[in-house]
């Protein structure tokens, strides 16, 4: 996997410069006026016609150890009432859309990007972030190599990849690097530290 892959064509978009207008111009124009207009539509919708605010219910979760019963909107993933509700931050939003695993936590034992799921569908769950790997001041075994093993770069996939790392020790699946890198395919780090990361849970393995 290329780590420094551009996100834009830049030789498509020279190309298509003609007269001083370019693709980027011309999208950014068109998506202006559409997104004015969508706002003026919505501006002029009286109040009746705007669907109601959701009610909310009552959900207990038990986070690392600690029982919580909230008043939640059902329509809020887990990953938002983690951070923004129980103020959680370890666990990151990278792409909010279950593409980068960096949300990983641990419900019922079972790794699970909770960007994908609704809070209120885990009434009663137990759940773990990486707030809750510490015991007693001591860092979990993985979170220890991945310190030794360098893992980590800039730290953001970091607590994703722990929890994760976690969950795919916990099924079986760390038997080798290379059963490492398929079952944690889906925990992407931008920074490339993939060899300390295969390291590490290759090594937390072992002491198992
Ligand atoms: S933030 Fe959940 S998978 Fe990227
Ligand atoms: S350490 Fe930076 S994204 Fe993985």
């Amino acid at each position: 996997m290329k780590n420094d892959e551009p996100f834009t064509d830049g030789a498509v978009e020279t190309e298509q410069r003609r007269g001083g207008l370019s693709r980027r111009s011309v999208l950014l124009t068109v998506g202006g006026v559409a997104s004015l207009a969508v706002a003026s539509e919505v501006a002029a919708q009286p109040i009746s016609d705007r669907p109601p605010a959701a009610s909310t219910g009552r959900v207990r979760l038990v986070v690392n150890g600690r029982q919580h019963e909230l008043d939640l909107d059902p329509r809020r993933s887990l990953l938002d009432v983690l951070r923004e509700t129980l103020d959680l931050t370890g666990t990151k939003k990278g792409c909010n859309q279950g593409a980068c695993g960096a949300c990983t936590v641990l419900l019922n034992g079972r790794r699970i990007v909770s960007c994908l799921t609704l809070a209120a569908m885990h009434d009663g769950a137990e759940i773990k972030t990486i707030e809750g790997l510490e015991t007693n001041g001591e860092l979990h075994p993985l979170q220890s190599a991945f310190v030794e093993h360098d893992g980590l770069q800039c730290g953001f996939c970091t607590p994703g990849q722990i929890m994760s790392g976690i969950g795919c020790i916990a099924e079986g699946h760390a038997g080798s690097p290379d059963e490492i890198r398929f079952w944690m395919s889906g925990n992407i780090c931008r920074c490339g530290a993939y060899p300390g990361i295969v390291a590490a849970v290759a090594d937390a393995a072992k002491r198992a």
